[in-house]
C-alpha cells in the first residue's frame, strides 16, 4: 500500500520540517537559543517507548507526546490547519477577528497562530477552563469571552456555540475556524500526525489509541493509517458521561476529552474499537505513569493509556500499541493531580483504583 497520497505538501526528508514556517534567513552560526520563541515547532514530537506489564507479559506501548508542541498540546497542529485553510481558500484579511469555542487547548493554538500571521483572536469559553489555559490564552494577546449557561439544562458547549453564531451574525469581520466540521481539521491529521506516528514506528503496530472530543484528531490519524496500515486497529477513547460517539449524557469533570455532542467527524465510524473508561480510572492512570516514569500527561492520555491496556489484556497475541497523548501535566497541576480538586469532583482514587496494567517501566 503506498503512503505517497497522504505525503505533507511542505514535508522535505522524512519530515524534518516540522508544520511551522521556516525562519526566513538563518545567521550562519547562529546561538542555539532553546527557549526563543522562533525556536519553537509543532510536530516531530516524541515517540516514546514504555513497557506495560499485563499480568506476565510485558508489552510495548509507544506514547506520542503532544505535549511537547508550541502550545503544550495537539491542539497547535489543529489549528495551525484551521488557520491556513482558511487563508488558502481566501476567507482571512488582515485585521480580521477569528472566534472559536475552545475548552483551552486549542485557544492557546489559535493564539500562538494568530499572534505570528497578525489576527485578533477571540475565544469563547466556559467556567469549566482553567485558570492556565486563561492566562496563556492571554498572554498571546487574545481576547476571552467567559460564557454562562442560561440553564442548568443547557450543555456549557451549546451556549458556547450559540454565542459564536451571534458574533458572526454581528460583525462580517468575525471569521469562526469551526473545528467541529471544518475538514481542515481531520486533514492535518491524516497528512502529519498520522504520518510521523507510522514513519517514527517503523512499522505498524497492533493498535492505535486516540481521545476524542471533535473527533478531528480520530478521523485523520484513522485516514492515514487504514490507507498505508490497514491490519492496525483504531481505537477511539472516550471517557463516562460524553456523547462524543453516541450513549447517554452525564456528568464529567476532567476538561479535553469528551464532549456534549456527537461528533460530525466520526458519523462514518471510522474506528474499530471503542473504549469508556471512568474518570477515577483515567485519573489513576496518570498518577501513576508520573510516578513510575516521570512523564505527565493530562487526562485524556491517562484515558488513552488505561484503554490501552484493557486490550492488550484482551488480545494475548498483541505487544504493540501506539498511544496518542494530547497533552502533559503542566495546566492539571490544579485539577487532576490536585486532591483536593479531585474530591471536589467526587473523583476518587483515594481509596485506591483498580488499573488494567499491573506494572509501567521505561526500561
Ligand atoms: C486535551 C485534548 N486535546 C485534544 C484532544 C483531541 O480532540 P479532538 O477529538 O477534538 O481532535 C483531546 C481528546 O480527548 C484532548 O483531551
Amino acid at each position: 500500500m503506498s503512503t505517497t497520497l497522504y505525503r505533507p505538501k511542505r514535508a522535505s526528508s522524512e519530515g524534518l520540517v516540522p508544520l511551522a514556517r521556516r525562519p526566513a534567513a538563518q545567521p550562519r552560526r547562529a546561538r542555539f537559543v532553546p527557549w526563543s520563541a522562533g525556536s519553537a515547532r509543532i510536530g516531530c514530537t516524541p515517540l516514546v517507548k514504555l513497557r506495560l506489564r499485563i499480568g506476565h507479559r510485558w508489552c510495548d506501548i509507544w506514547l506520542k507526546l503532544e505535549q511537547f508542541n508550541r502550545g503544550g498540546s495537539i491542539k497547535d497542529r489543529t489549528a495551525y490547519g484551521l488557520i491556513e485553510d482558511l487563508e488558502e481558500r481566501g476567507h482571512l484579511h488582515a485585521a480580521d477577528t477569528i472566534v472559536e469555542s475552545t475548552s483551552g487547548n486549542l485557544g492557546i493554538g489559535l493564539a500562538l497562530a494568530c499572534q505570528e500571521r497578525g489576527y485578533r483572536l477571540l475565544a469563547v469559553v466556559d467556567p469549566m477552563v482553567s485558570e492556565y489555559s486563561l492566562d496563556k490564552m492571554r498572554e498571546l494577546g487574545a481576547t476571552i469571552e467567559m460564557v454562562r449557561p442560561a440553564d442548568a439544562s443547557q450543555p456549557p458547549l451549546a451556549r458556547r456555540l450559540a454565542r459564536v453564531q451571534d458574533l458572526r451574525e454581528h460583525d462580517p469581520r468575525v471569521v469562526w475556524t469551526n473545528q467541529y466540521g471544518n475538514l481542515a481539521n481531520p486533514r492535518i491529521h491524516r497528512d502529519h500526525t498520522g504520518a510521523e506516528i507510522l514513519r517514527q514506528l517503523g512499522h505498524s503496530p497492533d493498535a492505535v489509541f486516540v481521545a476524542v472530543s471533535t473527533g478531528g484528531t480520530l478521523k485523520g490519524i484513522s485516514q492515514y493509517f487504514r490507507a498505508a496500515a490497514p491490519l492496525c486497529r483504531i481505537a477511539a477513547v472516550d471517557v463516562e458521561g460524553s456523547v462524543v460517539l453516541g450513549g447517554s449524557q452525564g456528568k464529567r469533570s476532567i476538561p479535553g476529552i469528551g464532549s456534549s455532542r456527537q461528533s460530525d467527524f466520526l458519523r462514518d465510524r471510522p474506528y474499530d474499537l471503542a473504549s469508556y473508561i471512568s474518570e477515577a480510572e483515567a485519573v489513576a492512570a496518570c498518577h501513576a505513569l508520573r510516578l513510575c516514569t516521570n512523564i505527565g500527561v493530562g487526562g485524556s492520555s491517562g484515558a488513552v493509556i488505561a484503554a490501552a491496556a484493557h486490550f492488550l489484556r484482551l488480545h494475548p497475541a498483541a505487544d504493540s500499541v501506539v498511544c496518542v497523548c494530547p497533552d502533559g501535566s503542566d495546566r492539571y497541576e490544579d485539577s487532576i493531580y490536585d486532591l483536593g480538586w479531585l474530591r471536589s469532583k467526587q473523583i476518587n482514587v483515594e481509596e485506591g483504583v483498580t488499573l488494567p496494567f499491573d506494572d509501567i517501566d521505561c526500561n
